[in-house]
């Protein structure tokens, strides 16, 4: 068990102007206060290139929280306002740290620390990290905190730890990977470490394979230079999807503790077997229409052609002996009919059918967890179809469905972000990602782009609104399984 650390009442927030200051950080951290999460002493400073003032700031927060939160949850916005102060900084030299230095020691003398999160391009990180040290900013009561993308291959991102562990020990550097913030995905824990109906039979000898599906609705968003650069694979395979894999596949921590969790789930990534290009699919979504609304294709809205892949379906394996022989279908796309996520694990057939002869049609069980937008967990059983026929006995299959919300009536839905900045305040590193695992999710990916390259594939192209290439599903069928839509 980790040392309590103390709740940091310092928060420096790099890149306070952006897109996900505006849409997630204050959002996110007003939504605390309004709770009472936040210590009052909890002062926090912006930074980011634009000129302005600590009035200006609080101005542009109180436009993101009104265009943000709901009504419901900015209850003390005023007050939380109070707490934010800004200095404008051009993090690529070290000019203007010492100016920021003093804009956080003009909060008042800190008693616990600090949490610094950036949320800038990754190009800034080392820049920034050299000029907190100049500054004196970077002491044993510092947190550092990372947003994606950290890198774009093994090599980068070990350029970008090796900066951050130049002034940040491992046990104060924070990577965020925001699927962990969420509601279900930590529910997944409970599920199958709070019950005990699940573990015996979580396991190849019951298991017959299991799918991970993140769909999205939504094209480029106008992030057309970084999506170019990245693709499916690196933008939501390589952490979110590898993320839901491990906390399906690891085995049972002996704590639910920063080291106990992460090192069950290094150990899953580095299991994954090295991927063939055969079993993978790519592609790229081409004019179509969502939801009756018509869509342009990735290229028209890129304006030119691409390789990129905004699409893609891989089989993967863990080569140890819980998963020996059981495939996971991992498949993500932008431009899908609809947004969802979801896990499904589909079990095996029972071993000898007392129904056989009578008529009756069996299924396997199936687990379907869904994580978003709807955060339900249904399980498929076989049931009696009611009534007295005497020729033979019918089974239909039937939902065993628990609505989270339903379950949990008067919760509010909280944004992944609230549970990540709270618990950076606080100083717990359970949700966050370790160095050692984000390596082992680049080494897999990186051989898969390494397979895609050596085998000269490019994205077959799906007509947007469309559940990806036909070749995706083939992937699924040549082992008789279907995708669940
Ligand atoms: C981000 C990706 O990490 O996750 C985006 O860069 C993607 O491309 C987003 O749209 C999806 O997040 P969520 O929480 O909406 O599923």
């Amino acid at each position: 068990m980790s040392e309590p650390k103390l709740s940091a009442d310092r928060l420096l927030l790099f890149g306070a102007t952006g897109d996900l200051s505006r849409r997630m950080l204050l959002p996110s951290l007003c939504a605390l206060d309004a709770d009472g999460l936040l210590s009052p002493d909890l002062k926090i400073i912006g930074t980011a290139r634009s000129d302005m003032d600590d009035a200006e700031f609080r101005n542009l927060a109180r436009e993101a929280l009104e265009t943000y939160l709901p009504d419901e949850r900015r209850g003390g916005m005023a007050a939380f306002l109070n707490r934010l102060s800004y200095q404008a900084l051009d993090a690529s030299t070290l000019d203007g740290f010492g100016a920021l230095a003093d804009k956080v020691n003009e909060a008042g003398p800190s008693d616990s620390g600090m949490a610094i999160f950036l949320s800038t391009a990754p190009s800034l990180f080392g820049p920034t990290i050299a000029g907190l040290k100049h500054a004196g900013l970077t002491g044993d009561n510092v947190r550092m905190c990372l947003e994606k993308p950290l890198g774009t291959d093994l090599a980068t991102s070990c350029v970008i730890n090796d900066a951050v562990a130049d002034a940040f020990p491992e046990d104060r550097t924070f990577r965020i990977d925001h699927y962990l913030g969420k509601e279900t995905v930590q529910n997944l824990l409970a599920l199958r470490f709070a019950n005990i109906l699940f573990e015996p039979i979580w396991n190849a000898t019951y298991i017959n394979h299991v799918q991970i599906t993140v769909a999205e609705t939504v094209g480029l968003e106008g992030r057309v230079a970084f999506y170019d650069d990245a693709g499916a694979l690196r933008d939501m395979v390589q952490n979110h999807m590898l993320q839901l894999l491990a906390l399906v596949a690891m085995e049972p921590p002996g704590s639910f503790d920063a080291t106990a969790v992460r090192d069950e789930k290094v150990k899953v990534l580095r299991a994954l077997r090295e991927v063939d290009a055969s079993e993978t699919v790519t592609g790229q979504y081409r004019a179509g229409a969502i939801s009756g609304e018509a869509v342009p294709g990735y290229d028209e809205e890129l304006g030119k052609d691409s390789d990129t892949e905004t699409f893609t379906a891989i089989k993967a394996h863990v080569d140890n002996w819980r998963w020996k022989g059981v495939p996971f279908y991992l498949r993500t796309g932008k431009r899908l009919p609809e947004r969802v996520t979801e896990i499904v694990v589909k079990f095996r057939q029972v071993p000898h059918s007392i129904f056989e002869g009578l008529g009756a049609t069996m299924m396997p069980n199936r687990l379907v967890i869904g994580i978003q937008p709807e955060e339900n967990i249904s399980l498929s059983l076989m049931a009696k179809v009611p009534g007295l026929a005497q020729d033979g006995v019918r089974l239909r299959e039937v939902p065993l469905d628990i609505a989270m919300p339903d379950a949990f009536v008067g919760q509010h839905r909280r944004i992944a972000y609230e549970r990540l900045l709270l618990d950076l305040i606080g100083g717990d590193q359970t949700l966050f990602v370790r160095r050692d695992e984000v390596e082992a999710q680049w080494h897999w990916v990186d051989a898969i782009r390494a397979a895609w390259e050596a085998a000269g594939l490019t994205p077959k192209t799906y007509t947007a609104g469309s559940w990806g290439p036909s070749a995706a599903i083939a992937l699924a069928e040549r082992d008789g399984v279907s995708w669940h839509e």
